[in-house]
């Protein structure tokens, strides 16, 4: 895509392998600058609005953070039900009039697509913090830059992307950004949440190798890396099917001990119950080290949007 300065970030299809490159470049640079500084001041007098419809706790409180750590301000709703949102305003609307006072939109929102409404909307940037069961562009960045850190390289990779594949936001992004690095990729779900099919179709147009499976054992006997996610309760329509499905996969220290080898286990969190606590001391149980990536990611994101790197 060439340099993001003024661009929206919407889709994990969107980045060329070189602008995530870039991307991580700059988070590295900001990891370590932050050591022993509270914050720079590269985005002073810049507003970044959160527009949150959905529940959300390390995405806004993320961005939020690396706007502050920028030297950025930081504007939100607060609760739906204070905002005009809860008299009816439709999403353009508000982002709309969110436009008018900042000049960086993060938007959640349950409906797939409307990220791409709303920047189609107004003329500042937008940045997708999850779509419904659409897309979530950062989360996948941060997913990769982790990837690297704790595996050390990117090159020949296999990874299982595992749990609901059908409404996880953050694995059809993830899977569009690992397809530019070349991931042996294993889809591990119950036959009712795979990937969707375009998105499996469209991955091995490109050349990739996928294979589809509901075996998470045999799967991660073949894998360095476990993605491990939530069945995304909240997108069924019959709370009878998500009961079928609940507790499809549980990591916890006899899966580990069963698996005989060392395997690096991330999860976007927040999890429910597929990855037992117990599991949280375990040298490849990266997903703690993974969130905390997150704010390098975005304070990345946020200085290329306004041009300062
Ligand atoms: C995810 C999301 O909201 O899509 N969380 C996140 O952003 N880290 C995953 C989830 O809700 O299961």
């Amino acid at each position: 895509m060439a340099g993001l300065k003024g661009k929206d970030i919407l889709h994990g299809n969107q980045f060329t392998k070189k602008d995530i490159e870039a991307i991580m470049k700059v988070a590295a640079e900001f990891e370590k600058e932050l050591k022993g500084k509270g914050a720079l001041n590269l985005l002073k007098g810049k507003i970044l609005a959160t527009l949150f419809f959905e529940p959300s706790t390390r995405t806004r409180l993320s961005f939020e953070a690396a706007m502050q750590r920028l030297g950025g301000g930081v504007i939100g709703l607060g609760s739906l039900e204070g905002s005009s949102v809860a008299k009816g305003e439709s999403l353009t609307d508000t982002a709309r009039t969110v436009a008018q006072y900042a000049d960086v939109i993060v938007l959640r929102h349950p409906r797939q697509g409307s990220a791409k409404e709303a920047a189609d909307a107004v003329p500042i940037p937008v940045i997708n913090a999850g779509d419904g069961a659409g897309q979530h562009p950062t989360q996948a960045l941060l997913d990769i830059f982790t990837m690297r850190k704790e595996l050390g390289t990117l090159k020949n990779l296999k990874v299982c992307l595992a749990g609901d594949l059908k409404y996880g936001r953050t694995v059809h992004a993830l899977a569009e950004v690992l397809s530019l690095f070349g991931a042996r990729l294993f889809f591990v779900s119950p036959a009712m949440l795979r990937m969707p099919e375009e998105i499996t179709a469209s991955l091995r147009g490109r050349g990739m190798e996928v294979t589809e499976t509901e075996d998470l054992f045999q799967a991660a006997s073949q894998c360095d890396l476990i993605y491990m996610t939530r069945i995304q309760k909240e997108r069924f329509s019959d709370l009878g099917e998500y009961e079928k499905v609940k507790g499809s996969y549980v990591i916890d220290q006899e899966f580990l001990s069963r698996l005989k080898k060392e395997i690096t286990i991330m999860h976007p969190l927040p999890r429910v119950d597929e990855i037992h606590p117990e599991v949280d001391g375990y040298a490849g149980a990266a997903y703690f080290r993974q969130m905390r990536n997150g704010i390098f990611i975005r304070m990345a994101l946020l200085a290329m949007i306004f041009g300062k790197r």
